[in-house]
């Protein structure tokens, strides 16, 4: 059988760094706060120039260096991102033209923090269904533009930045051992939007708007979802957490990481965390983490690989992949 199979990987930061001691003077807050309740010490903030299009060009082009690939070999470009640079075209297609790829297709997934897990799980039923064998799977934010900085209670949580994968259609046995996508779960339910959401766009406001969350609330959910679908990909898998090699979660809040490696039985030698660097880089934030893990050496060939996130709308979701 077909499997979508890990052939290369790549990030990119904008330039400047933004410590949380710098943002004691835009609002009422302190290092040791932020620290204390989420584990961010520092994030990347786009600047002139930088906008979501172009970290997830520099990302794709990393990824594709990394495979000895070109956009010659890639048949479709898939984005996750919640911070377009426009409303249309998609900023995938802005990054298809950017990347120089006029032929193929290129299209965004819009599911907030797990937009990546829905885009990775979208590309491998393209390669599965045979609508493409070669796709560059992003994950692109500037959050940083979404943001009222007035807001204490959201502005210090999030980053910009980008990350992404090339995943390739190679033949499996079918087997649990084979390389590639072998789980794959998304959920959403929309009943729980005004708890995390955008408070502006085209079709109402016409305006961009501002993120708004009630973090109590959002919190309250994350852990039980997270650790819901997950439990469910090792039902459906045959797969079981003392399996995982390395848990990749969504870079929200260090206590929520480490409240579902705790409910699953990982312990946290065993999870990637960039929330410290990165802040919270919604749809970027796995990509980032996985570009960072294996980067460094972490992660290797044959690893089992378990991606989890959750997000605004409310969506979750968990994909399990050998690298
Ligand atoms: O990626 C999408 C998913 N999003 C998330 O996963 C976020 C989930 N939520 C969270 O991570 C946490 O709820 C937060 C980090 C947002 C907040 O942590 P918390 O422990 O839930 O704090 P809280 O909202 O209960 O606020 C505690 C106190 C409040 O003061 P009072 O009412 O107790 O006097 C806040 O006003 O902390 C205050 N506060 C701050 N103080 C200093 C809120 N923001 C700040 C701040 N600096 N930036």
């Amino acid at each position: 059988m077909i499997r979508s199979v890990v052939r290369g990987f790549g990030s990119a930061l904008p330039k400047q760094v933004v410590t949380n001691k710098e943002l004691e003077s835009r609002v009422e807050t302190s290092d040791e706060w932020i620290v204390q309740r989420t584990g961010i010490k520092q994030r990347y903030l786009a600047g002139e120039g930088e906008t979501t299009a172009s970290l997830g060009a520099a990302a794709a082009q990393a990824a594709l260096d990394n495979a000895g690939l070109t956009v010659a070999d890639i048949d479709v470009i898939i984005c996750a991102t919640s911070t377009p640079d426009n409303t249309f075209p998609a900023t995938a297609v802005n990054i298809q033209a950017r990347l120089g790829m006029t032929h193929g297709f290129a299209f965004d997934v819009q599911a907030v923090c797990t937009g990546f897990v829905y885009a990775v799980t979208t590309a491998d039923a393209y390669i599965r269904g045979g609508l493409a064998k070669r796709a560059l799977v992003i994950g692109a934010e500037t959050f940083s533009r979404i943001l009222d900085w007035t807001d204490r209670t959201t502005c210090v949580l999030f980053g910009d930045g980008a990350g992404a994968l090339v995943l390739e259609a190679q033949e499996g046995q079918g087997l649990t051992a084979d390389r590639g996508v072998l789980s794959a779960k998304l959920r959403s339910d929309g009943s729980h939007k005004d708890k995390l959401y955008v408070d502006g766009g085209p079709s109402t406001t016409g305006t961009v708007g501002h993120l708004r969350m009630e973090g109590r609330e959002v919190f309250k959910h994350a852990v039980g979802m997270i650790t819901d679908v997950i439990e469910e990909s090792f039902a459906s898998s045959g797969l079981s957490s003392e399996q995982v090699n390395w848990l990749v979660p969504h870079q929200a809040n260090l206590r929520i990481i480490d409240g579902a490696a705790k409910k699953l039985n990982i312990p946290m030698e065993k999870v990637v965390v960039t929330v410290d660097q990165h802040g919270n880089t919604s749809a970027a934030s796995i990509p980032l983490a996985l570009a960072t893990a294996a980067g460094d050496g972490r992660i290797r060939k044959g690893d089992l690989v378990l991606l989890e996130a959750m997000g605004g709308g409310f969506t979750w979701g968990a994909v399990l992949l050998r690298w």
